[in-house]
């Protein structure tokens, strides 16, 4: 029993310092030490011992028991710590090497020029409202006084859903939204997405984004209109900027107006970009049309309104002096960076 019990310590030390692993170390621990261990098999037969032996026996087998756990131990704090220096000299960071560069995205130029605008009604006390893209012909066009066989329907080339439902050609049916929804006084602006089905060039896209205007009130003029549409052009593109008013001819306004401004860049003195005019044509408007106001269930005697519609990128190219519309389009970085 003595010789199996020093066998067993020259063996087990023997392959603890040959052991590379922990999986390894643990092996041997299970076998030497365990419950069913060799260790542990000499103990049981400790009962055949006489009992001079048997204290002998007990504390060699002790003896070879700690021998054996302090070697495991040492080996496995060895293993441990080559590990961590392997590890370590593995995964060693190269702290010279450039990062990932992380690319920052922008506003785009139409938010911006969106986000001035709104600032300048919204301290004039308008509040922003907001309607469907995909509206009832009814709203679009025949409350807005453009009945279906209305010639003024063919300036705007509808993406039909079904007979009466239109992709809107304007955002303009907001305002029967509006006038039909909310108390009066009115006071909003409308930006939205509207859709017509043009070919895409430098001016043209099936999708683009107009802003539309409705006041109503008692006691409303054409002064007023001036003096708001004014006010905000001469926010927008500084306070040198005058307008003019032309007559023109829009169904749901009586008089309607389009409004130019003197072009920002040569200031009214004729150039390339307002094509020697000194002006440049930036929105539609007029005094709401009786018939519409009717409508909509609002008294024409007792109220008035003005209106008015613009195209956000035409708005935008004029802010930024950009020349071709499909660049607002492309998310190209080159491009949107320079806002
Ligand atoms: N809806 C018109 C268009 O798309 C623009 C417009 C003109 C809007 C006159 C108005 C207005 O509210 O009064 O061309």
């Amino acid at each position: 029993m003595k010789q199996q019990l020093e066998n067993i310590r020259q063996l087990s030390l023997e392959q603890i310092a040959q052991a590379t692993t922990p999986a390894e170390i643990d092996d041997i621990r299970v076998r030497v030490l365990g419950k069913k261990g060799e260790v542990t098999a000499i103990l049981k037969q400790m009962g055949k011992l006489s009992a001079e032996e048997r204290p002998v026996m007990g504390a060699l087998a002790n003896e070879v028991r700690e021998v054996v756990e302090k070697a495991i131990e040492t080996k496995l704090e060895e293993i441990k710590k080559a590990l961590m220096e392997n590890q370590l000299v593995e995964e060693e960071l190269d702290i010279t090497l450039p990062g990932n560069e992380f690319e920052m995205g922008k506003r785009h130029p139409i938010q911006l020029v969106l986000d001035e605008l709104k600032e300048i009604f919204l301290g004039m006390g308008f509040s922003v409202a907001a309607g469907p893209e995909v509206e009832l012909d009814k709203y679009n066009f025949e409350m807005l006084n453009m009945p279906k066989s209305h010639p003024s329907r063919d300036t705007q080339d509808t993406f039909y859903i079904t007979e009466n439902i239109v992709l809107r050609t304007q955002t303009s049916p907001v305002q029967v939204r509006t006038m039909l929804n909310e108390k009066l006084p009115i006071r909003i602006i409308a930006p939205g997405r509207v859709y017509r089905a043009d070919e895409v060039d430098a001016t043209h896209s099936p999708l683009f984004h107009q802003i539309e205007g409705l006041v109503i009130d008692e006691n409303i003029t054409m002064a007023d209109l001036k003096g708001t549409l004014e006010a905000f052009v001469k926010n927008m593109f500084g306070p040198e900027t005058k307008v003019r008013f032309r007559p023109h001819h829009f169904a749901y306004t009586e008089p309607s107006a389009e409004m130019d401004m003197t072009c920002f860049k040569c200031g009214g003195k004729g150039c390339r970009l307002c094509k020697g005019e000194g002006w440049i044509e930036i929105l539609g408007s007029g005094i709401v049309n009786p018939v519409v106001l009717e409508s909509c269930g609002i008294d024409s005697t007792k109220y008035s309104g003005f209106a008015f519609g613009m195209g956000l990128e035409r708005l935008t190219m004029m802010r930024y002096d950009i020349d071709d519309m499909r660049l607002m389009y492309e998310n190209d970085m080159r491009f949107l960076s320079q806002f």
